[in-house]
């Protein structure tokens, strides 16, 4: 099938899914129906959210996260007024902060205070460079916010700015590579160039009154979390299996469950 129908297969299993597993960082939100200010907001809750979902589970985020909405909602400017330096961060991401900064950054200073580190930094350059808000575009977010490569700038941008930027964490690209029936290096920098071209077709051309690039990318990390599993994918109940080429091979194969790797 082609991509407007694959889509609008995709954003209409969201649509249940989204109703059924409520997380505190989706809500309704209509960039063009939004004011500047009311997008810097999101963008910001995203951002956080998205810092906090790096290799930790949703289940896990969802306390930290609500704790964290609880004390930034007594702050009503979208500007970086929030303590970030009273962020309660999960373990995970701490590690994995300090693995990648803590020589640069931090020195000898403790673990939470080296995650924390990054996001105060962060503040820094919005406030510096961006009127106190993080940048409106994926391409100068990517570029000049420390800590956001093209998965989170293509998150941010997406839901909060409503722009058609793709998001490829490894959920997607294992989800997209059996979509493609790739059979490749799932790292290697070809592969990857092709990922990106097929997630970016994703978010190109939508209906924009009725499609939101934000929901096609979360609906992407949703399939390839919750459906489209590393083992045992639930074939049965994607709503983009007529058009997958891994699937229609192992069908073609006869066997009954699909050997997708
Ligand atoms: N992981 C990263 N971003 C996510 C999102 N917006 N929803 C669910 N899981 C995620």
């Amino acid at each position: 099938a082609d991509i407007p129908s694959i889509r609008t297969a995709l954003l209409q299993w969201y649509s249940t899914v989204h109703a059924l597993r409520q997380m505190p960082w989706r809500k309704q939100f209509d960039p063009k129906a939004a004011d500047r200010e009311q997008r810097a907001q999101r963008a910001y809750e995203v951002w956080i959210s998205e810092i906090m979902l790096q290799q930790t589970q949703v289940a896990t985020v969802i306390p930290y996260y609500n704790r964290w909405l609880e004390k930034y909602s007594s702050f009503p400017s979208s500007k970086f007024v929030a303590d970030l330096h009273s962020i309660d961060f999960p373990p995970y991401v701490i590690s994995q902060t300090l693995r990648s900064t803590r020589s640069t950054l931090c020195g000898r200073d403790s673990v939470t205070t080296t995650a924390r580190a990054v996001c105060s930094l962060v503040q820094k350059k919005a406030v510096a460079n961006y009127g106190g808000r993080l940048p409106d575009n994926a391409k100068d977010m990517q570029a000049n916010i420390p800590g956001i490569g093209r998965y989170s700038a293509g998150a941010i941008c997406s839901i909060a700015y409503g722009e058609n930027a793709p998001v490829l964490d490894g959920n997607v690209n294992r989800l997209l590579s059996r979509f493609l029936a790739l059979h490749a290096p799932p790292k290697a920098k070809a592969t990857l160039d092709i990922l990106w071209n097929a997630a970016s077709a994703m978010v190109q051309d939508l209906d924009s009154s009725s499609e939101y690039p934000g929901d096609v990318n979360q609906a992407l990390i949703e399939l390839g979390s919750t459906v489209c599993k590393v083992r045992d994918p639930s074939c049965a109940s994607c709503p983009i299996r007529p058009s997958c080429a891994a699937y229609t091979a192992t069908q073609l194969n006869g066997s009954i469950t699909p050997s997708l790797t």
